[in-house]
């Protein structure tokens, strides 16, 4: 059962989000709770290079886009429990923004 899910979000780039997420979660580990990281949503994959995951196993992408059931998309890593992230993570990220400057009217139209 999840007893708390944990998002590390913020706008700017560089402020440690990646950072903070692996710090609270080997924290929350030590402490004997059992962490399942999901990697960033935008494209970098910072923490499954540093867990290395296997790149060629399913992502987020797939289970966002539902072609993977996201059991299949765990992976057991000797840092960590991890669902991956890659690059292609780029092409959904510009998606999202392009139906989302699609359906916000300007203030100044
Ligand atoms: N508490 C900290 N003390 C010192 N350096 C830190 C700390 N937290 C993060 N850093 C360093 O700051 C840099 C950016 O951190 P990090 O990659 O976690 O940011 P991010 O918000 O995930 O970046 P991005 O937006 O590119 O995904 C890294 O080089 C990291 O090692
Ligand atoms: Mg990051």
């Amino acid at each position: 059962m999840i007893k708390e899910i944990i998002a590390v979000v913020n706008r700017k780039r560089g402020a440690g989000k990646t950072m903070t997420s692996q710090s609270l979660g080997e924290g929350l580990k030590l402490k004997g709770n059992k962490v399942l990281f999901i990697d960033d949503m935008d494209g970098q994959g910072n923490l499954s290079n540093t867990l290395k995951a296997d790149k060629a196993k399913p992502i987020i992408l797939d289970v966002l886009t539902r072609q993977e059931n996201i059991k299949r998309a765990l992976q057991d890593t000797e840092q960590g429990d991890i669902v991956a992230s890659d690059t292609s993570l780029f092409a959904a990220d510009l998606y999202s923004a392009t139906i989302m400057t699609a359906t916000i009217t300007s203030p100044l139209t």
